[in-house]
């Protein structure tokens, strides 16, 4: 990845985060994790376990609190690397929380009722509709902006509340002066968006209550290999990439996220050939890739005081960039400073 500048010389800024609300996905490693660590030479990479966001939806306190730890052990197992990067828990620095108030109070009541992920997980979790996943996007907007990010490495599901970022933080701007950069959303070519194994209409998410629909990125290599044999496709055995054949499109999306081959190199090598060699070639370079994170996971997971030094550092550098940013905001929205 080639090296970006900004204008007084130092490499541009990266910002991203994750849910700990379950072992990631295929998704959320093509999407978005993959290109964190591709990203790392060439940028200054901020990265989080964003356990506040998890906080909208209801897990058990000791079961947030294991999940938090192994979402921060994945991340460096995926090769997110503690030299290079800053990697923290969110909730460790607390001016996260403190700019997600002052960013709430800046986030209009009509553009938060249009975010689509707001009534699709309300919908999901009737019981709970709380006032925090109703301003989960006035908090993202803090997380980002506190850093002066310049790009936020996501998938597709994330553009809206990119889009939403942007508005906020112009309006800063022009209510209260210059403050904020304005970031720009960074997706991946090929896996942006990957759909569920078992329904290719929707995406691939951690809280898919089907196992089959979900490739967790610690599945073993037969869990691998059986559930694309499962996955839903249609019956005109044909690979080809097309808006009528979302199954195949989607095992068409992956195979080239992961090989790097494009649609037409795809559709080559599979012509005349059935579902089932394309789904073994599928399974086994996805089965490939995800070996090493399985085995730097376990290795992680071994090493608890480790994990929990590297989550000290990541903590106390990520509050010492964000402050700067929000002793700022403070003052420009009247707060008298302690
Ligand atoms: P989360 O935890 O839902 O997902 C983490 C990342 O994975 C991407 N992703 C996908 N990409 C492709 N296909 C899929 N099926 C798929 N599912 C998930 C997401 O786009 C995301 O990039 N709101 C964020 C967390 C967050 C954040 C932030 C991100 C909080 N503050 C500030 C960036 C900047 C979220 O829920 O991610």
């Amino acid at each position: 990845m080639e090296q970006e500048k900004s204008s007084n010389g130092a490499k541009k800024i990266i910002l991203s985060g994750i849910q700990p609300t379950g072992t990631f996905t295929l998704g959320n490693y093509l999407g978005a994790v993959r290109n964190w660590q591709k990203m790392q030479e060439a940028y200054a990479c901020y990265y989080f376990i964003a356990d506040l966001h998890s906080l909208t939806v209801h897990i058990e306190p000791a079961k947030r609190r294991a999940q938090t730890r192994e979402a921060f052990a994945l991340l460096l197992a995926c090769g997110i690397d503690t030299e290079r990067s800053l990697v923290f828990v969110q909730s460790h620095n607390r001016c996260h929380a403190e700019m997600g108030w002052i960013m709430d109070c800046c986030s209009p009541f009509g553009e938060l009722s249009r975010m689509t992920q707001f009534k699709d997980k309300a919908e999901k979790h009737p019981d709970n509709i709380n006032a925090g996943l109703f301003t989960y996007p006035a908090l993202m907007a803090g997380d980002i902006l506190l850093y002066q990010a310049d790009y936020v490495p996501v998938g597709e599901d994330q553009t809206q509340h990119l889009e939403f970022t942007r508005d906020v933080a112009t309006r800063f701007n022009h209510t209260y002066g210059e403050t904020f950069k304005l970031p720009e959303g960074y997706f991946p070519k090929a896996g942006a968006r990957v759909m569920s194994l078992q329904d290719p209409t929707s995406k691939m998410s951690k809280s898919d209550e089907n196992p089959k629909a979900t490739i967790s990125i610690l599945d073993e290599e037969k869990a691998i290999l059986k559930k694309f044999k499962s996955a839903v496709t249609d019956s005109e055995a044909c690979v080809c990439f097309r808006a009528d054949k979302p199954g195949v499109s989607n095992l068409m999306t992956i195979y080239s996220a992961v090989t790097g081959k494009t649609m037409e190199t795809i559709e080559t090598e599979f012509a005349g050939k059935g579902y089932g060699d394309f789904k073994a070639a599928v399974g086994e370079a996805v089965a490939d890739e995800l070996r090493p994170i399985r085995e730097n996971y376990a290795r992680l997971m071994d090493d608890r005081a480790y994990l929990e030094a590297e989550m000290k550092k990541g903590a106390e550098r990520a509050e010492c960039i964000a402050r700067r940013t929000l002793a700022k905001v403070k003052k420009r929205v009247g707060l008298l400073l302690d």
